[in-house]
């Protein structure tokens, strides 16, 4: 009965200390050396008749342990809390970093935006892509010296491909005009799209080529669809996404073997920017700011569709026109942002991406 007291009131006392100094009271007031109340019953045990000795004797033991365990336990707990209150909670809190879409990533958006707006469809193709449509379709014969144009990285055939009837090599497309003979393959015109996607060159890099970049290749055919028609809808769109800076544009002949007559188109903006403070570090004499002012900045190939473009999509040329064109992504996003080099976008430089 005694022992089921003190039991009671030192669990209940220990569980309530609020801290070191009043755990220590209990330890005392129960465990102590002198007058600790468990001390004082061990050391009356040898004063009981044998058999009440043998019969308590283990269970003062028992509370004894019970009450060590129960205070260093408690020890414990205090001692992690008052851990906790080592915390400075003055500390200005870690700002958590919130990503956001890559710069190229958010010129790719808008230029899809403005052309839907324009009623033009987004059609996607394949990276690897068959020799076929990226050249002999577009009237890129092999041996033909235009092929030159496109350093091209080639596929290893894997040796499934050679069993098969196909023969035609691989390789990372290097341009999205494929796009515009497997689009034509299995749609009928008249209609407009543009095709967004990755390109890929095997040149040496420097501040205006990369080995893969962006391409947006634009398609319209029709039965009377003309050069007039072109200058519209890529006015239009360079507008609308250089929105409020007077831009310039200029027109040269060029030749591609897809397109007769073939032309590129520049422009030059004479109000300025927005300005990105670009990073110099690792990319040589890269001007800062200057660069999209003023000068003539090429911009894409394109021209009227070649007949034989259409031939290999089965259409008849006589019945059809279409203008196409192929658009540097990433030199769009380097007028629009005053970004000097290329290889900016592929840096993983975390200081030039969050400035967009
Ligand atoms: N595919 C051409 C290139 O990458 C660009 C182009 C597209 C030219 C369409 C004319 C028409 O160089």
């Amino acid at each position: 009965m005694e022992l089921e007291d003190i039991k009671n009131r030192a669990l209940a006392e220990i569980e309530s200390a609020l801290d070191k100094s009043e755990l220590d009271k209990s330890r005392v007031k129960y465990l102590g050396r002198k007058n600790g109340e468990i001390t004082v019953l061990l050391k009356s045990l040898p004063d009981l008749p044998l058999e009440e000795r043998r019969e308590s004797g283990p269970l003062v033991q028992r509370l004894k342990k019970e009450i060590e365990e129960a205070i260093d336990f408690k020890e414990k707990e205090l001692l992690s809390a008052s851990d906790q209150e080592a915390i400075d909670l003055t500390l200005p809190g870690k700002k958590i970093k919130v990503g956001h879409l890559h710069p190229l990533t958010q010129t790719e958006d808008e230029v899809r935006r403005i052309f839907s707006s324009l009623n033009f469809s987004v059609i996607e193709g394949p990276e690897i892509e068959a020799e076929y449509y990226n050249f002999d379709a577009l009237n890129i014969p092999e041996n033909h010296p235009a092929r030159e144009m496109w350093d091209t990285f080639w596929l290893k055939p894997t040796r499934n491909q050679r069993l098969t009837t196909d023969g035609g090599r691989k390789l990372l497309r290097t341009h999205t005009s494929p796009v515009q003979v497997r689009y034509m393959e299995t749609h009928q015109p008249p209609f407009q799209i543009i095709v967004p996607g990755r390109v890929f060159r095997y040149e040496a890099t420097d501040a205006s080529h990369e080995i893969n970049f962006y391409q947006v290749e634009g398609l319209m055919v029709g039965k009377d669809v003309s050069l007039a028609n072109f200058k519209f809808i890529i006015e239009e769109f360079l507008k609308k996404f250089f929105a409020g800076k007077k831009i310039e544009f200029r027109y040269r002949p060029s030749y591609f073997p897809f397109v007769e007559p073939g032309l590129e188109v520049d422009i030059r903006l004479t109000a300025g920017g927005r300005q990105a403070t670009c990073l110099r570090q690792g990319y040589g004499k890269a001007k800062q700011g200057t660069r999209s002012k003023g000068k003539w900045l090429e911009l894409m190939g394109a021209g009227m569709v070649h007949p034989r473009v259409f031939e290999a999509a089965h259409y008849n040329p006589r019945d059809l026109q279409g203008f196409a064109f192929g658009l540097g992504l990433d030199r769009l996003a380097m007028i629009k942002y005053n970004i000097p080099d290329i290889r900016m976008f592929y840096s993983g430089d975390l200081r030039f991406i969050e400035q967009f």
